[in-house]
């Protein structure tokens, strides 16, 4: 196995335009020197960085690029007729998690870029339009709501409610839009963009070990986990750390703990379930400060929508509990929940004839293909990740998968974009 690479620095001589050379142009891009990894989020200087090495290379394949009201950018490879209806679609994101890899997200990028590379250099003549979309605030971990772009495109959240979602610094997505250059006034669903998609692919790095046990650099997705967040807000007495005796206290960050414990025994005890609590802020923050609030996040998953709605419940009453017991309350707000779902199945029997060896796999990662599936027959392919790490700096893909995930790729485009060739 191949030690990952430190994120500043090119972690590889790896040619141009292979997978591997394009991620090594954005190496030092969001590399984050207090946290390890990436962090990258939507709308940041980082993150708009990001957008100009996709559209550079865009323009280097003279692919017709449009950025659309929602910050979704799309790179267009036209028939000869010069139509976009029925269009073939694949992508994935750029921004990241705090800390986060290389590859969740730019692995899809840069696959497709080779991808359309591959498919020239073979004299593809395509007979639907191909696009490479590039869609903003996947992880959701500047707004707090997951696979936003997509969600705000589609009409799948409120447009005013997205709008009025705040990062950590207090500010609106529709005040961070208007400073990015996109007028707030015009994010929302946009049916004709969503109708120009006739089929959606997303390669991404596998966030697990399938690949890895299954000794296979490529796999395909069969469904995503359905999966959540909730922001539970322990409220006591905030005061001072010295002259406050231990029995006198309504002390949140107490509660908070108690609640990150029975979060985790709840998870245990329903087979199947994941519950993390990666996000905890007390407030006001200080070293002998009694927190006055802790805002706490719970991620939770599992394949039965209806199981993740009742550990979530069971982890209220606890919460409840835990807190009274402290002299404190505690306040649930859902931030964002994505039900479980399951690809096209013809299209995702179809790609398993074009790749025999692939294993079929579902993943307990979000994806925007989550989303579009609600909307487009959508698919998506995995590449071989071999720490099975990911939402850190050990995530990571080889070299030789890398460049097999885009061969993947580029076959099923070949297939979508040429249908008589089938
Ligand atoms: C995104 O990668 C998620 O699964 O939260
Ligand atoms: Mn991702
Ligand atoms: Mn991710």
């Amino acid at each position: 196995m191949t030690v990952p690479a430190p994120a500043a620095g090119p972690r590889t001589a790896a040619p141009a335009d292979t997978v591997a050379g394009l991620l090594a142009e954005i190496s030092r891009v969001g590399a984050d020197p207090h946290r390890g990894g990436y962090s990258r989020p939507v709308f940041s200087s980082a993150e708009f960085d990001l957008r100009a090495w996709f559209l550079a290379h865009a323009a280097k394949r003279g692919l017709d690029v449009e950025t659309d009201r929602n910050g979704v950018i799309w790179a267009w490879w036209y028939t000869p007729a010069g139509d976009t209806a029925n269009a073939v679609v694949t992508g994935s994101h750029l921004d990241s998690v705090p800390g986060g890899g290389a590859f969740d997200g730019p692995l899809g990028v840069a696959s497709a870029l080779v991808a359309l590379d591959i498919l020239r250099a073979g004299g593809l003549r395509p007979e639907r339009p191909l696009a490479i979309a590039v869609f903003p605030e996947e992880e959701g971990s500047r707004f707090g709501v997951a696979c936003l772009g997509t969600r705000v495109l589609t009409g799948a959240i409120d447009v005013d409610l997205a709008r009025g979602l705040r990062d950590q610094n207090g500010d609106s997505f529709a005040e961070v839009a208007a400073k990015s250059g996109f007028d707030p006034a015009f994010l929302g669903p946009d049916p004709e963009a969503l109708a120009r998609i006739g089929t959606f692919i997303e390669l991404h790095v596998e966030q697990g070990r399938v690949l890895i046990d299954r000794h296979q650099p490529v796999g395909i997705g069969s469904s995503i986990l359905g999966h959540g967040r909730w922001r539970l807000s322990v409220t006591g007495q905030g005061n001072h750390a010295g002259t406050t005796l231990m029995t006198d206290r309504h002390d949140p960050m107490i509660a908070a703990a108690g609640i990150v414990m029975a979060i985790r025994d709840t998870a245990r005890a329903q087979p199947g379930t994941r519950a993390t609590v990666g996000r905890l802020e007390p407030v006001p923050g200080g070293t002998n400060v009694i927190a006055s609030r802790v805002d706490l996040w719970l991620d939770a998953r599992h394949p039965d929508d209806a199981v993740t709605a009742a550990v979530v419940a069971t982890i209220l009453a606890e919460a409840r509990l835990i807190a009274a017991n402290e002299g404190c309350t505690v306040q649930l707000t859902e931030e964002s929940v994505s039900r479980t779902v399951s690809f096209d199945s013809a299209l995702r029997d179809h790609l398993s004839l074009l790749l025999p060896d692939a294993p079929v796999q579902d993943t307990g990662a979000g994806h925007d293909a989550g989303i579009l599936t609600q909307f487009v027959p959508t698919a998506m392919l995995f590449v071989r990740n071999p720490t099975g790490v990911s939402h850190s700096p050990e995530e990571y893909v080889e070299d030789d998968d890398a460049e097999a995930g885009a061969r993947a790729l580029a076959l099923v485009l070949a297939d979508l974009l040429v249908p008589a060739s089938t």
